[in-house]
């Protein structure tokens, strides 16, 4: 039996699997690391953490699982996209990485668009400057700190700086690479154009793959570290949400996904470059060659629910570590006791800015409607149903954008809770599916690495022989008239505090 193993670096942490050629899971293990927020609005990371976890993690699969460590026949990277990790020249980060929820570069997105110009950027890159890209982060590094941007040599997405520690190359891949605003999304190739007008040069990139296609191998100082054999084969891998996708077989018209980690993201495989003229939802190249994505993003969905957690639900997690159960589980429990709608109480998730549909940096989380009548419980399920809307949101965009959707199916650590999956399937009016898999990211870049490995003849094929889907759950159309009802409001609320948002952001 051959063996893949998938790499997915987190914003919460990093997780390694080892599959079978089957897709099976073999051995799975996670580690977690911190998230700084220096400001409101800031968010970084230390790349030295993603390392020490991704080789922490290697270890315990390959000692779990028994298996020969030669059995290995290629490694996957996928990890949370558009972060910056700034390289100098012996390859020492030299600071720590700006990560994708930052929202610090709402000036270097005006200084993007007046340079490239707002059109042509849209033409080149597929998208409008936003501060979740990389490029603005380059930008904010250029205008703030240019003392580090000086000693600079590379700048690395996060899974590729974790390629660089385990083969010593500067390899990307167009899915992720798509993220930092830098490439001819059409033309699949870093934009000398808009290199050129943001005054970055080209050498501060890595080499761009298409992400199945091999960019390196284990060496000698990493396999030391992580176990795995000298020559190990390393795929391209993918961005976490293209990752995604070829885990949940999202690679073909039709089947879209709904996905909640810490931020949620709808998603539908394209085969012509369609962009949303107005920037909403981002067009990436797709892990699947000659492809592309569209994607919603919603920045707090996980994210929010985990704020709920660690702040409001204290007692619950004592419970469920005495009880050996996910804290989730017993969320879910609390939220299932009240109806749908929250008798009037609507939660806006947008507590780090928003992308679609507001690309509003400014944009805060707020509950409306509180009574006196209203409990914890209440609040806790006004969070899931306020992250179903935004996702909503996202999906309606894609359906403007005449994108054919026969199926959505549920992924992510959200998409484990049943009644979340049920909030999806009533609000959005369909059902909802999920599949034999639930590791998404992980199992996704290992079958690009067995389709690079030649262990696949393509992406399409690894999806077939591996992805097969287990569960439907259908809408309650009544449900879903009385949410339609409350989405209106939902909508509403942004644009009234629109304004109050950016004052608010003058103000702190
Ligand atoms: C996608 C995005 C997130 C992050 C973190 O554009 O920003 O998916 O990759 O998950």
């Amino acid at each position: 039996m051959a063996y893949l193993l998938g790499i997915d670096i987190g914003t919460s942490g990093t997780k390694t699997v080892l599959f079978d050629e089957l897709g099976s899971t073999v051995a799975s293990a996670v580690s977690e690391y911190p998230l700084y927020q220096p400001h409101i609005g800031w968010a970084e990371q230390d790349p030295e953490d993603w390392w020490k976890a991704v080789c922490e993690t290697i270890r315990q699969v390959l000692s779990k699982s028994g298996i020969k460590v030669e059995e290995v026949k290629g490694v996957g990277l996928s990890g949370q996209m558009h972060g910056a990790v700034l390289l100098d020249k012996d390859g020492n980060v030299l600071r720590k990485a700006i990560i994708w929820c930052d929202q610090r570069s709402s000036a270097e997105c005006e200084q993007i668009t007046s340079l490239v110009g707002r059109e042509r950027l849209i033409q080149i890159t597929a998208n409008p400057a936003l501060t979740g890209f990389t490029a603005s982060k380059i930008m904010w590094i250029k205008n703030n700190e240019p003392q580090i941007f000086e000693k600079t040599c590379k700048v690395l997405l996060p899974k590729d700086y974790i390629r660089f520690k385990l083969t010593g190359e500067f390899a990307t891949e167009v899915s992720d690479a798509s993220g930092m605003q830098l490439m001819d999304v059409p033309k699949r190739k870093w934009s000398d154009e808009v290199l050129g007008k943001l005054g970055i040069d080209r050498s501060l990139l890595a080499d761009l793959y298409e992400s199945y296609e091999v960019s390196g191998k284990v060496n000698k100082f990493a396999s030391g570290l992580t176990g795995l054999k000298v020559g190990t084969p390393v795929a391209g891998g993918a961005g976490d949400q293209a990752a995604g996708a070829v885990g949940n077989g999202i690679v073909k018209s039709g089947v879209i996904s709904s996905t909640i980690g810490t931020s949620g993201v709808v998603f539908a495989y394209t085969d012509k470059v369609s962009i949303d003229p107005k920037g909403r939802v981002h067009t990436f190249c797709h892990a699947v060659p000659d492809t592309w994505h569209i994607m919603g993003v919603t920045q707090a969905a996980g994210l929010s629910l985990k704020w709920f957690r660690d702040n409001f639900c204290i007692e619950e997690k004592r419970t469920a570590e005495l009880m050996e159960i996910d804290p989730y589980v017993l969320l879910d429990q609390e939220a299932e006791k009240v109806s749908a709608g929250c008798s009037g109480l609507i939660y806006l998730p947008y507590m780090m800015g928003e992308r679609t549909p507001h690309l509003d940096p400014y944009a805060k989380g707020v509950f409306f409607g509180l009574s006196a009548k209203h409990q914890k419980q209440d609040m806790l399920r006004a969070v899931m149903e306020g992250v179903v809307y935004s996702l909503k949101d996202c999906l309606e965009i894609i359906r403007e954008m005449g994108v054919d959707i026969t199926e959505i199916r549920a992924s992510g650590g959200g998409g484990k809770s049943r009644l979340w999956r049920q909030m999806q399937a009533d609000v959005f009016g369909t059902a909802i599916t999920t599949i034999n898999s639930s590791e998404g990211p992980a199992l996704g870049v290992a079958l690009l690495a067995g389709v690079g490995t030649g262990l696949y003849s393509s992406v399409a094929q690894a999806c077939e022989a591996t992805i097969k889907v287990k569960n439907v759950q259908d809408p309650d159309m009544k449900l879903n008239e009385k949410y339609s009802r409350i989405y209106g409001m939902y909508g509403r609320l942004y644009n009234s505090l629109k304004k109050d948002f950016a004052d608010l952001a003058e103000m702190l």
